[in-house]
This record gives structure tokens, sequence and C-alpha cells, in this order.
């Protein structure tokens, strides 16, 4: 894909600015760059190539080119719409799962904002809002998906079992195509984008249902329960052995199921 044909292929989207990267650190920079810049609406970075892509919790997030979709959204705070803001990295996830479900595929959300096919991981989000004072300026919004083995990285440097589109599919997904896809579902929500359109949706497409797993909150209190759904405010809700109702709220954590 060049710059000409990604702009074509987006001209319909109400996108503030595209820029488009052959290589850069991490599209979330240019994110934030364009967020502090000021002005409206939502603009994509697009980039070839990372040469510094960040995951969540301080992790590196390999990306190769031709081997990987990486994107940013920078998103001005006038459109940040769900309460809590957290919830925009949601709103990414099922974006990124209606996608593949119109490809055939049956995406889960690893909550918070995983993307399984098949129990692998398939897609990351990094969602950073950028503040002033007590104000919110704007989120960055990064994607990342492997859309063929090179951007998967070896299962020894890996904290959780990875996939690739092409792996868990059998066939090679058009890059554009599902670019085009994610921004629409994105831009336009098919679950309306209000809080609990997102909060439904997540929790129609949420793994391990039912399902016993472990959770650390903030690296540290582990967490043992059964998953039974997603609370008003976007808690994962857990239910111990005991019977006892658990609420874990978004944020830096890791979730395991128990095998
Ligand atoms: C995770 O699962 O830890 C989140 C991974 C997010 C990776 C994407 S790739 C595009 C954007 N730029 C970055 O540096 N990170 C995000």
């Amino acid at each position: 894909m060049n710059e000409k044909e990604l702009r074509q292929a987006l001209v319909h989207l109400p996108l503030q600015e595209v820029r488009f990267l052959p290589r850069v650190g991490s599209t979330n920079d240019i994110a934030r760059e364009l967020i502090n810049q000021g002005g409206q609406g939502i603009s994509l970075v697009y980039a070839e190539e990372q040469t510094a892509g960040r995951g969540r919790a301080g992790r590196q997030w390999l990306s190769q080119k031709g081997a990987s979709l990486v994107f940013s959204l920078a998103i001005h705070s006038e459109l940040v719409v769900p309460k809590p803001v957290s919830l925009i990295s949601g709103l990414g996830a099922i974006s990124v799962c209606f996608a593949l479900e119109g490809l055939g595929m049956t995406p889960r959300v690893k909550w918070p904002n995983d993307i399984l096919l098949a129990g692998r991981k398939v897609c990351g989000i990094l969602q950073e809002n950028l503040w002033q004072g007590d104000d919110l300026v704007g989120v960055a919004l990064g994607f990342g998906l492997n859309l063929s083995s090179g951007s998967v990285p070896p299962a020894e440097q890996l904290d959780f079992p990875a996939t690739s589109l092409e792996q868990a599919s059998g066939s090679r997904v058009g890059e554009m195509e599902l670019l085009k896809s994610i921004l629409g579902a994105f831009l336009a929500p098919a679950c309306g984008g209000s809080t609990i359109g997102i909060l439904q949706a997540m929790e129609a497409r949420l793994a391990y249902m039912g399902e016993w797993v472990e959770v650390w909150v903030a690296g540290e209190t582990r967490i043992l329960g059964q998953v039974r759904g997603l609370s008003e405010d976007g808690s994962l809700m857990l239910h111990s052995a005991e019977g006892a109702k658990i609420a874990v709220p978004f944020g830096e954590i890791h979730l395991r199921p128990v095998v």
C-alpha cells in the first residue's frame, strides 16, 4: 500500500487527517503529537513499519513490514464519548471484532481489550490518555494486528500465546480492506458508541465466559474467579468459589485462563 492508495481508500471516512509513514518509532507518539497540536476530530496515523512499537505495561510490540497492520487514532477530547474514557479502547476492540466477523472469523475479547482467535492473541490495543490538569485533551489509540506469522514473536518472548490472521484463518487478509472495515466500525459504530452499546457488544464477545480465570491487578493481587460478564462501568464481574461477586475495574491487569 502507498500513501495515495491509503488516502483514496479512506476518502469516504470522516477523518480529519491521514498520515502515512513508511517507518516510525511508534504511531502512538505521532498521534500524541497531533493531539498536542490542537485541532478537532479524529486523525489516522498509519505506518508500514514501527521501530519502537510499545504495548501495555511497558512491553515491546513487534511489527514487521508487510506482516503487521499498525496504526493509531488521534482522538480529540470533544469526541471522547463513552464514560469511563477507558471504554474507548473497548470500542476499538469491538470495531476489530466487527471487521473480523465480516471476514467470517469468530473473535473474542480478552478483557479489557485484547482480541483472540481460537484462544490466541491476534490484536492488541494501547490507549494513552492525554491530560491537561484535570481536563482530557485527547486519546491516542493504537492498534497492532498480526497479519501473518512474521509479526508473531517467538513463543519464549510471549507472555500469552499469539497468532496471526493468516495462521488462524488459513488465508491472507487484505490489509487495506481490514483497515477500512475497522475504521468504518469505529467511526460509525454499529453498537451506537454509547457506554451501554459498547459494553453489550463486548460482553457478547467476552472470552472465557463461565470459565475460571486468574487476574492480577497492578501486577500484585491475584484474584481467582469465574467470568460472569461486565458491570455497568465496564468492570469484569467474577464469582469466587465461595459465591462472592468480585468486580475487577478496568486498568493495568493481567488475565489468564485457569487450565
Ligand atoms: C498490547 O496488547 O500490549 C497493546 C499493543 C498495541 C500496539 C500498537 S501498534 C500501533 C500503536 N503504536 C504503538 O507503539 N503501539 C500501538
